[in-house]
């Protein structure tokens, strides 16, 4: 029995190791984890190789930022008995996977896809002229292929690695999908429909896989859905070559984007550890109070007296999180009438993070001092994946003829 209502509906995600997590990651990504959990069947893991493809100079800190990331994850409310949490390093599988998919990739569908120039850029200092940092967004699409995944929670950046993902799928299943006498049972199944409707489908078909018409895979689709004188098998052997494939053995995955609101910094800029900008989930109560103090506001409030625009202060991002309608309307009076000042303003917004964070750090101290469990749940969730990732490589093998 399948606990889960959506039981077609997988879901994978992965997070780098890259040190503490902070407010960005809760709302921006944590928050939307732990709704999910309860409505799909979950896969949730640190992406502990995707760490290398740009820390590898600088390895001594990952292994620490793994176990720190596992903790905060249980620490915020990831349930391992609703979701499986692993590691991806303990799963062989996702290398050999993204091996066999390297294979079929094209280099340029690599060289496109748009973090490869961007991150180049953005990391200046570091060369990432590698194998691997090219290669990247495969080990992502393999990550997601192993457990064949129907919907990938992501941020707006990875949009493009699902993508890629899907066209490597489509690719596999047309090169590797095929069985034997594909083509001959597409042929008796198209005598079948009669001799109009099998016209109208080849000249479909030729549309689609010529000019990638959608329109064209769609009348197809509807035409062999009317032809009551052919067997279910017939009839998805038709949509199979209609689409170049045969079988289905990598299912395309879709992007989940989560209707959350994007975290602002302490700066006003997206929060991000690379801006220096962020309060982690383990702050101090001390420590918030003082980032959120020291905060720049509304730079035409330089006086008390002096009135203000909310919507130029980072400090109103933070009440848009929040705060309760009532403290917004408050706010946008007092600041825009000088009414209240922005010490005052702020005090709302350091109450409101402490009091999400203070059960966020007992829970952490909780699991801190309990590793033994940690690594229990850890284990389980590794070996749970392992034997979905094992059954995935045996059909890709198989496909492939690589199994002796
Ligand atoms: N590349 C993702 C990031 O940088 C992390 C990641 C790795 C991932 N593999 C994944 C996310 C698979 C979703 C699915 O954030
Ligand atoms: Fe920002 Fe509040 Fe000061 Fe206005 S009153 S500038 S919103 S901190």
């Amino acid at each position: 029995m399948n606990p889960h209502p959506l039981q077609d509906k997988r879901v994978l995600s992965g997070m780098r190791p890259t040190g503490a997590l902070h407010l960005g990651h809760l709302h921006g990504v944590l928050y939307n984890w732990i709704k999910l959990q309860h409505t799909h069947e979950c896969f949730f893991f640190v992406a502990d190789w995707h760490a290398l493809t740009t820390e590898y100079d600088n390895t001594r800190g990952i292994s620490q930022s793994v176990m720190d990331m596992v903790v905060d994850w249980l620490a915020v409310g990831v349930n391992p008995s609703a979701a499986t949490l692993f590691i991806q390093s303990r799963i062989p599988e996702h290398a050999e996977l993204h091996l066999l998919l390297s294979m079929i990739t094209p280099l340029g569908w690599l060289e496109r896809v748009p973090t490869y120039k961007d991150q180049q850029e953005k990391l200046k200092e570091k060369d990432l002229a590698t194998y691997g940092f090219l290669g990247y967004p495969l080990l992502q699409s393999a990550d997601i292929l192993v457990y064949k995944a129907s919907h990938v929670p992501v941020g707006e950046d990875q949009v493009a690695h699902v993508e890629l993902t899907r066209e490597v799928a489509r690719r596999f299943n047309f090169l590797y999908g095929k069985a034997p006498d594909f083509e001959e049972k597409a042929k008796l199944a198209i005598a079948k429909i009669g001799k109009k409707n099998a016209k109208l489908y080849r000249q479909y078909r030729k549309r689609y896989r010529e000019q990638g018409d959608q329109e064209s895979l769609e009348v197809a689709h509807a035409l062999l859905e009317s032809q009551q004188n052919i067997s279910i098998s017939d009839r998805e052997c038709l949509f199979g070559y209609m689409r170049g494939e045969g079988k289905t053995i990598l299912p395309e995955p879709q992007p989940l984007l989560a209707k959350t609101l994007k975290m602002t910094g302490l700066d006003g800029q997206k929060m991000s550890k690379s801006y220096r900008n962020t309060i982690s989930l383990r702050e101090e109560a001390a420590v918030t109070e003082k980032k959120i103090r020291t905060m720049p506001t509304d730079p035409a409030r330089v006086k008390r007296t002096d009135a203000g625009d909310p919507e130029k202060c980072p400090v109103w991002q933070l009440h848009k999180t929040y705060s309760s309608a009532e403290v917004k309307r408050w706010v946008q009076e007092g600041c825009r009438s000088a009414g209240i000042g922005c010490i005052e303003c702020k005090q709302p917004v350091i109450d409101a993070v402490e009091s999400e964070l203070k059960p966020i750090r007992e829970r952490v101290r909780e699991y801190q001092d309990d590793t033994s469990t940690v690594q229990g749940i850890i284990k389980e969730g590794c070996d749970k994946a392992r034997d979905v990732a094992r059954d995935t490589l045996k059909d890709v093998k198989e496909a492939i003829g690589l199994s002796f």
